[in-house]
């Protein structure tokens, strides 16, 4: 650390993100970019995790060896942060958990959650897909299913997986082939849906946990010659709607996408200028979300 933000009174917040998996997390990042700058009162130390726990590990010690003010968190994975966020809290930093969240023995290791209500996500598409099919005529035929789940272990992949699984334990013809992880990476999310099309000839629905995936499983159904998306046999469900995906949708080639809000800054900030002033902040706030079809 220099000496611009001790001189100029500045909020210095250590934010530790995930990686540069997808589209959504680069519009995450961007919203953290834009709230964290001198002019609004902060100086920013951002560290990319690659997508590796042990990264983000590393770059939360560094924060507290350089005594920053706040800790900002986008989990890659829900487990194993409680030794970490306990030396956090003895060197009395705040944690911030963004977008995805930990399960910790102690819910005290953190200040507070902002983010998505990723099981709410997962059960909304359940729901679509429920509604869809009946206006299909298709409510009682046998339905099989593929997931192209995200980085397993992470909230996104855990909500979204558990939410929809609700609907599916309901709905006796739903048949679900197979669930495997593209780890939100449009590339491997291409390679997943090649081969569940070799393997499995008779899809109805991919579930796709991200957009960039669902940009994966589209590129592979294009180059097997399948028919998909609205006017096509295999239903493609994605979630995220991020600009690119929402005119995918105008296009025809994705059924439906589950909104998930990556603008995360202003809500962050929110709850810092709080905390400055003293005051109690909710322990999970959720961001508002909605779908597009
Ligand atoms: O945690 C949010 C998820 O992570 C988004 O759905 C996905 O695109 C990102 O990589």
């Amino acid at each position: 650390m220099d000496s611009t933000e001790e001189s100029e009174n500045l909020i210095v917040v250590g934010l530790s993100q995930v990686g540069s998996e997808s589209d959504w997390r680069l519009a995450n990042t961007k919203s953290y970019r834009e709230t964290f700058t001198e002019e609004n009162g902060y100086y920013l130390i951002f560290e990319d995790g690659q997508q590796k726990q042990e990264n983000q590990v590393k770059a939360i010690r560094n924060f507290i060896l350089q005594e920053v003010d706040y800790i900002v968190l986008d989990p890659v994975v829900e487990t194993g942060w409680d030794a970490v966020l306990k030396e956090a809290k003895d060197a009395g930093i705040p944690v911030i958990l963004a977008d995805r969240t930990v399960q910790v023995e102690e819910d005290d290791l953190y200040t507070c959650w902002v983010g998505s209500d990723f099981f709410t996500e997962g059960e909304n598409a359940g729901k679509w897909l429920k509604d869809y099919l009946k206006r299909r005529n298709k409510g009682e035929e046998e339905i099989n299913i593929v997931t192209l789940q995200g980085t397993l272990g992470s909230s996104a992949q855990i909500g979204r997986t558990e939410g929809f699984n609700r609907v599916l334990k309901q709905e006796k013809n739903w048949v679900m082939l197979e669930q495997q992880s593209g780890e939100f990476v449009q590339a491997k999310g291409k390679e997943v849906m090649e081969y569940f099309l070799k393997t499995y000839p008779n899809i109805d629905v991919v579930i796709c946990e991200n957009d960039n995936m669902a940009f994966g499983a589209v590129d592979a159904m294009k180059e097997a010659g399948k028919s998909f998306g609205k006017k096509g046999k295999i239903a493609v469900i994605s979630f995220d709607a991020t600009e690119a995906a929402l005119l995918a949708v105008e296009r025809g080639e994705i059924n439906v996408d589950m909104e998930c809000n990556p603008l995360l800054g202003p809500v962050v900030d929110k709850v810092i200028k709080k905390l400055e002033k003293g005051q109690d902040v909710e322990k999970i706030q959720y961001v508002e979300e909605t779908y597009f079809d």
